[in-house]
């Protein structure tokens, strides 16, 4: 599918991803900064991905692990710098939980400090407690 805004395009297609500037982009945040790109690469053939592009350059991503009926985990949401604050990353969100294969799907996501940003769209603490497992010594791969 693919969606424009204001000389902005939104793809998931798979295809259309280009794994250097995800690697950059992602390498730029707190959480996947020591992600190996073949892990990113890895991650993102498994991932609904949608790639977020401005005058056919790539300038977002982000990617939901799912199984497209109950649930889906939102991951790697990142802007590039430039085009942060032009509600560029509402809009991408808002087509990322209207995509058909989502939008009955309960969508988790953990974030440091980027709660405001989730909140807007109805996310909130989890009603159960939410716990984690993060792999034994390989922190790179845990988000
Ligand atoms: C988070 C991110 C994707 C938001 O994209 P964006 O295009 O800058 O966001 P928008 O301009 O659409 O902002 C929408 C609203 O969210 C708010 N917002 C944006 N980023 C925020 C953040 N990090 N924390 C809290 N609020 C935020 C904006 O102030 C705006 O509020 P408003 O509607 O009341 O004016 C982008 O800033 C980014 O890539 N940040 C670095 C990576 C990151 O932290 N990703 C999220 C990890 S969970």
């Amino acid at each position: 599918m693919n969606w424009q805004f204001t000389g902005y395009e939104l793809t998931d297609e798979t295809v259309r991803q280009d794994l250097n500037v995800v690697t950059a982009l992602l390498r730029s945040t707190y959480w996947a900064a020591d992600r190996p790109q073949s892990v990113m690469e890895r991650s993102m053939r498994n991932s609904l991905c949608f790639g977020l592009f401005h005058e056919a350059v790539q300038i977002g991503f982000a990617r939901v692990v799912s199984d497209f009926a109950t649930v889906g985990y939102l991951c790697d949401v990142v802007i590039a710098d430039g085009h942060r604050g032009k509600g560029v990353g509402k809009w991408m969100l808002n087509c990322i939980l209207e995509h058909p294969q989502l939008k009955g799907c309960r969508i988790d996501l953990f974030t440091k400090d980027a709660q405001e940003f989730y909140r807007a769209f109805g996310f909130g603490p989890h009603r159960y407690t939410n716990m984690v497992r993060y792999p034994p010594s390989t922190s790179s791969t845990a988000s």
